[in-house]
């Protein structure tokens, strides 16, 4: 949060929390100088060029206040707390518009920070240098690597979670070697581990403690997935809960789908199916080395159906319905002259076109 000028607007500093986060600690009370000013005053006083300096710019906190007082005026919050800290041109101007200074107590609390500024007022000085918060979220869930020096303080570090993440994990040093996945424990939150999970207008279900997935290699999964055709087969030896089959498939593509991990491959057949590919996404469950060896016989001994297009929606099909509609050759009456009183009478096919000259 940046801090302005005379205002201390860092949390207050708790090095002693090291197990459990309480968040009323970090309560703070600030007195800071306002300009109060008739309610009518308020646009010309925001839009000065003179106040701009002096305004309180502050993420999450309302710089214009009703006088409680009176309701025909309003509180501008400035962002120093002494009118000594303003500048002689701002004295002038704010006198000029009959602003009248008073002293305004600001509250804050925990939510006005943010994670780093809340892990900064914790941890011991010389932690704070190199701090921790880089994590991946997955659905509800976050999940960290911390190195060692921060384990002491794994549980409070996962309980500064924003309000949406409702599971933390800290990734362990071990990895399952058969099906690759990492272990991992619980730092805060509930215990579910099952998450949902949004990518490449995909929606993907799967059990985050069982089954390898990093969300943040989605780029990578869509810059793949660019170069398929529609046309293509593709085989994705270790398809995971299918982050390249799926979307391949949304796009047209025939997909074999094969993952040893057996929690994988459920998870990756639900996927299939909550996606509505299950026509074009074929899943197994397998050494990738046998894969690889009985895929391209399996193509070529059960074809695929030739490729007749991508399937519609809905809403493309009956835009589909209307442009052929639209298409069709005019009839002889319409060689008749124009009644103007049905032109308004559109079909809606015809009102949602978009024509050239509406671009
Ligand atoms: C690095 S992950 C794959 C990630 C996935 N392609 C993605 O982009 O998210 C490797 C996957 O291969 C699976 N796997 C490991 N050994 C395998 C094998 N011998 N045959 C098939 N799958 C295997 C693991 O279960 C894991 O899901």
């Amino acid at each position: 949060m940046a801090c302005t000028l005379t205002l201390d607007v860092s949390p207050p500093v708790h090095h002693w929390m090291n197990t459990t986060l309480d968040r009323d600690a970090f309560k703070k009370t600030i007195p800071v100088l306002a300009a109060r000013v008739p309610a009518s005053k308020t646009g010309s006083l925001l839009k000065s060029d003179v106040m701009k300096k002096s305004l309180m710019d502050l993420p999450k906190v309302h710089s214009v206040l009703r006088d409680p007082h009176n309701d025909l005026e309003r509180l501008i919050l400035l962002n120093v707390s002494e009118d000594a800290a303003l500048t002689t041109e701002v004295h002038n101007f704010l006198q000029e518009q009959s602003a009248m200074l008073v002293t305004h107590n600001l509250d804050l609390t925990y939510d006005h920070w943010t994670a780093d500024e809340i892990l900064q007022s914790i941890l011991p000085e010389e932690l704070c240098k190199g701090s921790p918060l880089g994590f991946a979220i997955t659905g509800h869930l976050a999940h960290m690597n911390l190195n060692k020096e921060y384990l002491p303080y794994k549980h409070i570090i996962g309980q500064i979670k924003n309000p949406m993440i409702q599971t933390v994990v800290n990734k362990l040093d071990s990895i399952d070697t058969k099906y690759r996945f990492f272990k991992m424990e619980l730092l805060a939150g509930e215990p579910n581990y099952v998450v949902e999970h949004y990518q490449s207008n995909c929606h993907f279900t799967f059990d985050f403690t069982h089954i390898y997935c990093n969300s943040r290699l989605h780029t990578e999964h869509d810059r793949l997935v660019q170069h398929f055709k529609p046309t293509d087969v593709i085989a994705d030896v270790f398809a995971a809960v299918g982050p390249f089959a799926i979307p391949a498939a949304k796009k047209g593509c025939m997909v074999f789908a094969n993952n040893l991990n057996p929690e994988s491959a459920r998870y990756l057949s639900k996927n299939i199916i909550d996606n509505k590919v299950a026509s074009l996404v074929h899943a197994s469950c397998e050494d990738g080395r046998d894969f690889i060896k009985e895929v391209v016989a399996h193509v070529m001994e059960h074809p695929f159906p030739a490729y007749t297009g991508l399937k519609l929606s809905k809403m493309q099909e009956k835009d589909e319905k209307c442009r052929l509609q639209l298409a069709k050759p005019s009839q002889p009456a319409a060689l008749a002259p124009v009644d103007q009183s049905t032109v308004k009478d559109q079909s809606p096919c015809q009102a949602n076109r978009q024509l050239p000259s509406d671009v």
